[in-house]
């Protein structure tokens, strides 16, 4: 969905400003002991953690044992919106992801599976430089469609494609006029059933 976000994009920004002085940007690790080159951080009632000891959801942010800050009305809305307008009615998410990807930051293949909600759909928010999402298919292998995102746009996932493989190629150097040499992400998902 092409600009969706546009009109709300200054006041995402600075919302997530406001966010990330509460819980910062942080390079986590993988399970297999790679640090992410993506550096992330959550709001909502729970929020995605990676560590040596795995993937899961968590309502405190592990830095500081403390909650996740809780997900502006702002993002809610917006999110239901943009999933209502993919076909899904009454989304609620109760977890946004944010990414903060810096040139060469990269995403590999990977499914969100976990979430213990797989009707809601997961819908994704990007700010700041373009990247160049990968949307493939049911198994790894299947073919993957590049799909070039901007600033505003939106993309929802849901139903028969909610776990499809996606990714994020490596962000290529540039210097957006809002948010400068960095893209932001949010992803909306329904984490507790
Ligand atoms: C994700 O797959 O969780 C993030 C996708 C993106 O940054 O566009
Ligand atoms: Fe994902």
């Amino acid at each position: 969905m092409r600009g969706f976000a546009l009109a709300d994009a200054p006041k995402l920004v600075d919302t997530i400003a406001q966010l990330v002085r509460e819980a910062p940007f942080r390079h986590m690790t993988t399970p297999g002991g790679f640090r992410m080159s993506v550096a992330m951080t959550n709001c909502g009632s729970t929020g995605w953690v990676t560590d040596r000891t795995g993937y899961r959801y968590d309502a405190c942010d592990p830095t500081t044992g403390t909650r996740w800050p809780a997900m502006p009305a702002v993002l809610s809305q917006l999110a239901a919106r943009a999933a209502a307008q993919g076909g899904f009615a009454d989304f609620r998410p109760d977890a946004c992801l944010i990414n903060r990807y810096e040139p060469g930051a990269r995403l590999s293949l990977h499914q969100d599976k976990d979430e213990r909600d797989r009707d809601a759909p997961v819908v994704s928010v990007s700010l700041g430089l373009p990247a160049v999402f990968v949307f493939g298919g049911a198994r790894r292998e299947d073919r993957t469609r590049p799909v070039p995102l901007a600033h505003g746009d939106v993309v929802v996932w849901g139903g028969e494609s909610r776990l499809w493989y996606h990714g994020v190629r490596p962000l290529k150097e540039g210097e957006h006029p809002v948010l400068g040499r960095q893209r932001i992400n949010l992803t909306f998902r329904k984490a507790l059933s």
